[in-house]
């Protein structure tokens, strides 16, 4: 068990270790993503956490940046080593990728992406 410290830490990036994730090369992905942030030696600016499904299988495998909420779609080996030199070491993101943008109106999808829409969840009752 490890306790890190994560003061000063930039973003945290969670990567989809769900079994869709995993069938499709998402531990090649999670391996590309650690080395290249050991390389660049960014290891204490930038967090990263295996997750179960984050219920975007039909993208797999997933990986998603915080606090940015980008969330990447197709995360091979190659993709996961540009995320972490292009958008968490550069600042630009790799907008052939992305699957959802945080903005004020909620996680939306860019215009003309071709992932799938989803399944809509119920609307909540108002409180
Ligand atoms: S297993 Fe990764 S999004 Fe479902």
């Amino acid at each position: 068990m490890t306790t890190w410290n994560l003061n000063g830490t930039k973003h945290h990036v969670l990567i989809c270790n769900g079994s869709s994730c995993m069938r499709k090369g998402g531990e090649e992905a999670t391996q590309a993503i650690r080395n290249e942030i050991t390389e660049l030696n960014l290891d204490s600016r930038i967090h990263t956490t295996r997750t179960r499904c984050n219920g975007r299988c039909k993208d797999a495998p997933v990986a998603i940046v915080y606090p940015d909420g980008t969330w990447y779609k197709n995360v091979t080996a190659e993709v996961g080593s540009s995320i972490v030199r292009q958008h968490l070491a550069g600042g630009t993101i790799l907008s052939d990728q992305v699957i959802y943008h945080y903005s004020d109106e909620g996680f939306l999808q860019p215009e003309g992406t071709e992932s799938i829409e989803g399944i809509q969840k119920p609307e909540k009752e108002k409180v």
